[in-house]
């Protein structure tokens, strides 16, 4: 698959089938998530694989929403904050930028095995930090469910290119 064939073919799946991921499948991705650059290659992400029926009802609670609970299983993507450069010019911290990028690495690895994703991040965090035992300074970035898609395609609604560039 040519990449600009992976991106389009990638899209927010919010409805998966009761089929299991396999191990080769879930590692495979997590490995392409290990590959991701992060500044000064400090690597500051922990991902956590929630597949127990008690893990996943746990993470319900925290994003309850009917189509999540259809997932087989869920990533949740950690900064590790301890671990994270900031810029020393305006002390801004780059965790999530790294975190961000790994896991879009996730998203694009699992389409091109068949497998659909969707980011989500609008998940109760006060809720996750207190039901999940993470270390100190590790806090969710990204929830990402996974599994085979029981969805189509959707239609990209996307700004035009010349609406997001500026030649300067
Ligand atoms: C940072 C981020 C947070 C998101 N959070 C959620 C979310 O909480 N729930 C959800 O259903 N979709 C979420 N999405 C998915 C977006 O709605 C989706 O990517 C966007 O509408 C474009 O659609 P597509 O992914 O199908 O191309 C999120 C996406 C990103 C990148």
């Amino acid at each position: 698959m040519d990449f600009l064939h992976l991106v389009s073919r990638r899209y927010s799946v919010r409805e998966y089938l009761q089929k299991p991921v396999s191990n080769d499948d879930l590692e495979y991705i997590l490995n392409c998530a290990r590959l991701a650059p992060s500044a000064v290659n400090r690597q500051p992400w922990h991902f956590y694989i929630c597949k127990t029926t008690e893990s996943l009802q746990k993470l319900h609670q925290c994003y309850d929403r009917p189509w999540f609970n259809t997932a087989p299983m869920v990533i949740i993507a950690c900064v590790s904050h301890s671990e994270e450069w900031i810029r020393q010019s305006d002390g801004r911290a780059h965790g999530i930028v790294d975190v961000s990028i790994a896991v879009e690495h996730i998203c694009l690895a699992a389409t091109e095995r068949g497998l659909g994703t969707c980011w989500v991040c609008n998940f109760d965090s006060n809720k996750i930090m207190t039901l999940f035992d993470f270390p100190q300074g590790t806090a969710p970035v990204a929830l990402i469910p996974l599994g085979y898609p029981n969805t189509n395609i959707t239609e990209k609604n996307r700004k035009e290119l010349s609406e997001i560039t500026t030649i300067i």
